[in-house]
């Protein structure tokens, strides 16, 4: 196998990331929405999760302000949604629910709306910030979470009906998970 050299600055795009979320944020008057590929769960029990954030981001404020945010995990059929809340930014006085077309969904116990939309939710509060510079890591507790019903039995994301997970490989490029492989023990 002959494999090219990577600088280090291209080499995280070789790690294929989870989902790519929609992070909703809002403090009870005013909201927005923009996309993050860099998320991961860290612990279990309680849930916890991180997304690094740029602190330019006009969702930044709302998040140093309430604590909170949600992130929730699209189907593909919403790509054209993610890259729009990812390219566009409430600097410029955009509803981006209304522009994308998603629908304001109240939360359990955030002040953000979550996007009804989007198959899975998640509802978090922020009790740690690392400090990267431009961005910042927001590492959260998992507050409250639901699920479309037709995707999750048994504790378990299932993809019979029709569900298909979009995975961002950078730019406008996505890619699509649609099927579980299930492994044989070795032992
Ligand atoms: C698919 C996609 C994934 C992105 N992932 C991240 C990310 O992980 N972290 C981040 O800070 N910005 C990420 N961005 C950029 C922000 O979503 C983008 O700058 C957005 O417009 C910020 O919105 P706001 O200014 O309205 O808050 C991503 C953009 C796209 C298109």
């Amino acid at each position: 196998m002959k494999k090219i050299d990577l600088d280090s600055s291209s080499a995280y795009s070789l790690l294929n990331p989870g989902s790519v979320v929609i992070v909703s944020v809002g403090d009870g008057q005013r909201d927005n929405l923009f996309s993050v590929t860099w998320n991961m769960p860290m612990r279990k029990d309680p849930g916890m999760v991180a997304i690094v954030s740029g602190k330019r981001h006009y969702s930044y404020p709302f998040i140093a302000k309430t604590g909170e945010l949600a992130l929730n995990v699209p189907t593909a059929q919403m790509v054209d949604a993610v890259l729009g809340c990812g390219t566009v930014s409430g600097h410029d006085g955009v509803d981006k629910f209304e522009r994308f077309s998603l629908t304001r969904q109240s939360a359990v116990a955030i002040k953000a709306p979550l996007v009804e939309e989007a198959f899975a939710n998640l509802e978090c509060r922020v009790s740690q910030v690392v400090d990267l510079g431009a961005s910042s890591l927001l590492i959260a507790q998992i507050v409250a979470a639901r699920v479309d019903e037709n995707h999750y039995v048994d504790g378990k994301l299932v993809f019979d009906n029709g569900l298909e997970l979009l995975h961002h490989m950078g730019g406008n490029r996505f890619c699509v998970s649609d099927r579980v492989l299930v492994g044989k023990s070795a032992g």
